[in-house]
């Protein structure tokens, strides 16, 4: 599916931000796992959650969903089965990810597949560490296609994280919670602390210490979770392509309501604050152990800003689109220290200098970043441009966003990855003045 911008298009509104991924996936997974009666609403019903569900489904968790959306999750006899049947996580590193986790724990009896890019995406970073916990793990060379077989884990274990990751660290959280054990793990810098927050809400004796930017986090043998209904909050990487659309169009006003404004997520909004950016932060709550709020994106003019080291584990999945605000900000952005753009759904790093190399934006790339030279006037080109989007949702946003301010339509190729995690894309932004063809 190609998508075609529209020109002269300008942002105005008020919008509700879609669930957040990263927290729809674990609500399955966790709420599967304490088998008990419970709700979730808010949830993303989005292709990677929905892969999740349906792996869940196959190991006999029975999640179910109404005709609104609101998800299910019930008490079974058995917790969960082996199946002959591998289990296909589509496009989902976090799925994947997660999943080994949970299922090394119980000790199932399973296979696992995925899409032409998770098939390349690096597993070692979880495999190994489980491995060391005990799970038996046979893989191809530390990708896809991925088995397990039934083995009991140590009582006790430490791991240092040699790479800041959140999905690391939640599935050895989880392997830890599914087989009764204790785990303590060192991460080197903050990562999303979903799991952290959601066993913690359901009742985990779960302890965090900093120590300087390290995090020491210990998860001892728990009783059984106490199960609450749940509501997920909007995914505050989805808002990002909204606040950049409201940016560069230089929007009258935006308003995004029910934003996830979890401080191991807000970098995005760190980072655009320091270019210039007027982001007001309205009606903080919070909602199931997670704060939220309303935000108001006003005009504003961006500069270029420089972008390394601890800030980005927090800003990961928001850097394609901080660099199309870099391309419409007067002056130079340096990003960092982002080598693990390199392995995640597409080559990213690669993805956005290919695409601005088509619509000629000045940029120098990095072994871990880039130099991005912008200017806050429209892009004057004098035909129709196609960009690749390597398949990968947030690269095909991103350039679908910079289309605002390109003198004729752009064309995204390949763009059906956007279902993955934000499903009503196309409708959503129609809806506050920026038209998407098919
Ligand atoms: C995620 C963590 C991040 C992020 C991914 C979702 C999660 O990956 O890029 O989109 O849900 O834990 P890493 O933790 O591997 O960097």
């Amino acid at each position: 599916m190609n998508l075609t911008t529209s020109i002269n298009s300008q942002i105005f509104g008020t919008v509700k931000c879609p669930g957040d991924k990263s927290i729809s996936q674990r609500v399955l997974i966790i709420g599967a796992l304490m088998n008990q009666e419970m709700t979730v609403d808010g949830f993303l019903h989005g292709e990677d959650p929905l892969s999740t569900m349906n792996a869940l489904n196959q190991i006999g968790s029975g999640i179910t969903v109404d005709e609104n959306g609101l998800v299910y999750l019930c008490k079974r006899k058995y917790i969960f089965q082996s199946c002959d049947v591998p289990l296909d996580l589509g496009n989902s590193g976090t799925g994947l990810r997660l999943i080994l986790g949970l299922t090394s724990g119980i000790g199932l009896n399973l296979s696992f597949c995925g899409d032409e890019s998770l098939s390349s995406r690096p597993m070692s970073r979880v495999i190994n560490p489980l491995t060391e916990m005990g799970a038996s793990i046979k893989s191809s060379n530390g990708k896809l296609p991925i088995s397990i077989l039934p083995a009991s884990l140590q009582k006790q274990y430490t791991y240092e994280l040699p790479v800041a990751s959140a999905q690391v660290k939640s599935s050895i959280l989880l392997a830890a919670l599914a087989s009764g054990t204790s785990v303590e793990i060192i991460e080197p810098i903050q990562t999303r602390d979903h799991t952290e927050r959601m066993i913690k809400n359901f009742g985990a004796n779960l302890e965090i210490t900093p120590k300087g930017s390290k995090n020491i986090i210990q998860l001892a043998p728990s009783n059984q979770l106490t199960a609450k209904n749940y509501t997920v909050v909007g995914d505050i990487s989805s808002a990002a392509f909204l606040i950049v659309a409201a940016l560069i169009s230089q929007s009258p006003g935006l308003e995004i309501i029910n934003v996830g404004i979890n401080p191991s997520r807000t970098g995005v909004l760190l980072a655009l604050q320091k270019m210039g950016a007027d982001i007001e932060i309205r009606n903080q709550r919070i909602e199931s152990g997670e704060p939220c709020a309303d935000l108001k994106i006003k005009k504003s003019i961006l500069r270029g800003v420089e972008l390394s080291g601890d800030i980005i584990p927090n800003i990961i999945d928001e850097i394609p689109i901080i660099s199309i605000a870099a391309a419409f900000a007067e002056g130079e952005t340096i990003i960092r220290d982002a080598a693990e753009l390199r392995v995640k759904e597409s080559d990213r790093l690669k993805a956005i200098s290919d695409g601005f190399t088509r619509l000629g934006v000045t940029h120098k790339n990095f072994k871990d970043g880039m130099s991005i030279m912008g200017s806050s006037n429209p892009l004057l080109i004098d035909q129709p441009i196609s960009i690749e989007s390597h398949e990968d949702h947030r690269i095909a946003m991103s350039f679908l966003i910079a289309g605002l301010k390109c003198s004729k339509p752009i064309i995204v190729k390949d763009c059906k990855n956007i279902f993955t995690s934000f499903p009503n894309f196309i409708e959503l932004i129609s809806s506050i003045g920026y038209k998407l063809e098919k």
